[in-house]
């Protein structure tokens, strides 16, 4: 089953960007290089149309520099959009962020006419820790619960040139099945709206499938390729100790330390996604939505169809059955 999440503060993120978008020169969106697709919020670029994009996918230093590199020449295809790799352990992001911005918005910068650049991303991808960087000292919150909220914040990186960070969350409406799935596994969604199991169970099939060497060589066992995502499981639980009474494998044991494995990049860097796949998820998500619309449509006009068959009649007149009899 698809995992939805509703973070909850979306329509305070909403309003104070709809407030701000008209005031700003390139809009910075944090990406968990990680799913790059996954992690991108639709929303945004709804509220932003038009205003320069620059994609930054973070914490790079946890996902496969290959897929990365592929990531970033996706992104730098699309018109009006620049995009760059970063990572926590770089000293100053801000000289990266500033270059790429300017090459957004060539004229932009001076006095008279500052960079006004909105940030945004959704939980956990890393946006207090940058912000913190940014500013040079720990003023954000950090943490591991997704969905903190913060008051909008104005940084100032160099004269002429301001960072605005969003308060709250834009989230999406989850239309793509293996995003929900990827956004769990990296973190992203609170712990309490998805079931550890099912996330871990697809994300070592598609780990078995692209990332074989990896599960093998962190688990110990061999022909993973050839396995159902239930057998590694199991392997895995077997191999860690993770045990009931009886000798049966604690599945729930297992697939938290497969998740934690993927998270803390222990298997090594892995990259859920690639452009091409998440566009062949996104098409078929689309399709299905597009399905799903046309069928509540009727429902719904099949209401509004036979609540008008069935008019009430007026007040204090009987009604024509009653008054033939
Ligand atoms: P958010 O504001 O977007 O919600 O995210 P936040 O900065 O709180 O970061 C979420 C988690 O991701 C934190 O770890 C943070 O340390 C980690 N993180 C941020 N940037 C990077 C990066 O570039 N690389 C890696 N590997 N990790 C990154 P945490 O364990 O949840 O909390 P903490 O105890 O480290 O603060």
């Amino acid at each position: 089953m698809a995992i939805q999440w509703f973070p909850g503060h979306m329509h305070l993120t909403r309003k104070a960007i709809e407030e701000r978008i008209k005031e700003i020169d390139v809009v910075i969106e944090l990406l968990d290089a990680r799913l790059p697709g996954s992690s991108a919020n639709p929303m945004l670029a709804q509220l932003t149309a038009g205003k320069p994009a620059l994609k930054v996918l973070n914490k790079q230093d946890l996902a496969d520099p290959v897929r990365t590199q592929e990531w970033l020449a996706h992104f730098n295809a699309l018109p009006g959009t620049r995009a760059l790799g970063l990572d926590a352990s770089m000293t100053s992001p801000a000289k990266v962020l500033v270059h790429a911005c300017f090459e957004l918005a060539p004229n932009r910068g001076t006095m008279v006419k500052p960079m006004r650049v909105l940030i945004c991303g959704i939980p956990n991808v890393g946006k207090s820790t940058l912000i913190n960087t940014l500013k040079g000292k720990r003023a954000a919150v950090t943490g591991d619960e997704a969905g903190v909220t913060k008051i909008e914040q104005r940084i100032v990186l160099q004269d002429g040139f301001y960072l605005f960070d969003t308060p709250g969350v834009l989230w999406p409406r989850i239309i793509v099945a293996k995003s929900g799935y990827n956004l769990a596994a990296s973190g992203a969604i609170g712990r309490n709206a998805f079931d550890e199991e099912e996330v871990a169970l697809e994300l070592l099939d598609y780990l078995r499938q692209h990332y074989a060497p990896l599960v093998e060589a962190r688990y110990k066992i061999s022909g993973v390729a050839d396995q159902t995502d239930e057998q590694i499981l199991e392997a895995v639980g077997r191999k860690r100790g993770a045990l009931l009474p009886g000798g049966r494998i604690n599945l729930q044991k297992a697939a938290d330390l497969v998740i934690h494995d993927f998270r803390a990049a222990v298997m090594g860097r892995i990259t859920l996604e690639t452009p091409a796949e998440f566009s062949q998820w996104l098409a078929h998500g689309q399709k299905l939505d597009a399905e799903r619309q046309v069928k509540k449509d009727a429902i719904e006009l099949d209401r509004a169809v036979r609540f008008k068959k069935v008019p009430r009649p007026p007040r204090g007149k009987p009604s024509d059955e009653e008054s033939s009899d």
